[in-house]
C-alpha cells in the first residue's frame, strides 16, 4: 500500500456535521460518512476507554491502529474518566498540518480543545509529548507491519484502519496476533468493524468476542476481550 502516500485526499462534511477525509482512489472514508464525531465517541470513547475499570489505578493505557487526523486522540482528551492516559498511535501515512486545519474539529467538540488538538497536531513524531495535566501522546511514524508491540503494555486498543475491503493486510491474523500480545491481561480491543472472519479470527487467537450495537448507520461493531490470567489457587 506505499501509494497510499501519494493518494488524493478530499474533504467531506458527514451526517452529525464533523469532516472526514475521503481517498478517492480507495473509495474509502477515514471516518463514518453517517458521522464522524458520533462514530468516533460510540465505538472508541463509549465501549473502549470507558469500558476499563481504573478505579484501583492510576494510569490507564491506549495504543491506536492509524492515528489518522488525531480525532480519536482529541476525543479521548475530552472524555477520559481516567485519572492518566498514557496514548500511544500509530501512522505510516500522516496527514499534514494545513489538512488538519481544514477540518475543524474543535468547532464542534469545544473550542477550548483547541490548543490541545494545536499540541497533538504539531508535536514532533516518536517522542512522548505531554497534552494535558492528565495525558501524554505518543505519535509513532511506522507501519503497523514493522511495529512490534511492548508485550502486555495497553489496556484498551483502538483498532481504527482502512476497512478489510480497502486494506485487507491490515486485519490479518498476524496483525491480530500482535495486538493480542500487545494488551494487558483483561485488556480490551475496540473496532468498527463487524465481519465474520474478523470475528473467527479473533476467537481463535484466545479473545472473547462481543458483538455490539453500531454507531448511527452501522448495525453491529465489535469488542474483543483478553482475558484475565487465571488465578491459581495457593496449596
Ligand atoms: C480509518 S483511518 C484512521 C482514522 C483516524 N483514527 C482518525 O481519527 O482520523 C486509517 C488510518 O490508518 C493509516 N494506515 C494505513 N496503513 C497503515 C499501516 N500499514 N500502518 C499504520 N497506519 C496505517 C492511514 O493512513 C489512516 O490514517
Amino acid at each position: 500500500m506505499l501509494y497510499l502516500r501519494r493518494m488524493k485526499r478530499e474533504f467531506v462534511k458527514t451526517d452529525d456535521g464533523s469532516m472526514t477525509i475521503y481517498l478517492p482512489d480507495l473509495d474509502e472514508n477515514y471516518h463514518s460518512t453517517h458521522g464522524a464525531i458520533q462514530e468516533a465517541e460510540h465505538v472508541f470513547i463509549k465501549h473502549g476507554l470507558k469500558a476499563i475499570d481504573s478505579s484501583e489505578r492510576m494510569n490507564v493505557s491506549v495504543f491506536e491502529v492509524g492515528y489518522g487526523t488525531g480525532l480519536n486522540a482529541l476525543l479521548s482528551l475530552k472524555h477520559n474518566p481516567h485519572v492518566f492516559l498514557t496514548y500511544d498511535a500509530i501512522e505510516a501515512y500522516p496527514v499534514t498540518r494545513d489538512e488538519t486545519d481544514k477540518l475543524r474539529y474543535c468547532e464542534l467538540i469545544g473550542e477550548k480543545y483547541q490548543k490541545h488538538y494545536d499540541v497533538m497536531t504539531r508535536c514532533p513524531w516518536g517522542r512522548k509529548e505531554s497534552i494535558s495535566y492528565g495525558m501524554t501522546l505518543t505519535k509513532i511514524h511506522k507501519k503497523l507491519q514493522d511495529y512490534s508491540l511492548e508485550k502486555g503494555k495497553y489496556d484498551i486498543i483502538y483498532f481504527d484502519a482502512f476497512g478489510p475491503r480497502a486494506q485487507s493486510e491490515m486485519w490479518e491474523i498476524e496483525i491480530l496476533q500482535k495486538m493480542y500480545e500487545g494488551l494487558a491481561d483483561g485488556g480490551v480491543l475496540v473496532t468498527y468493524c463487524a465481519k465474520g472472519q474478523f470475528k473467527r479470527d479473533l476467537k481463535s487467537l484466545g479473545f472473547e468476542v462481543e458483538s455490539l450495537p453500531g454507531p448511527p448507520g452501522k448495525r453491529e461493531m465489535t469488542r474483543a476481550w483478553k482475558p484475565e490470567k487465571e488465578e491459581i489457587d495457593e496449596i
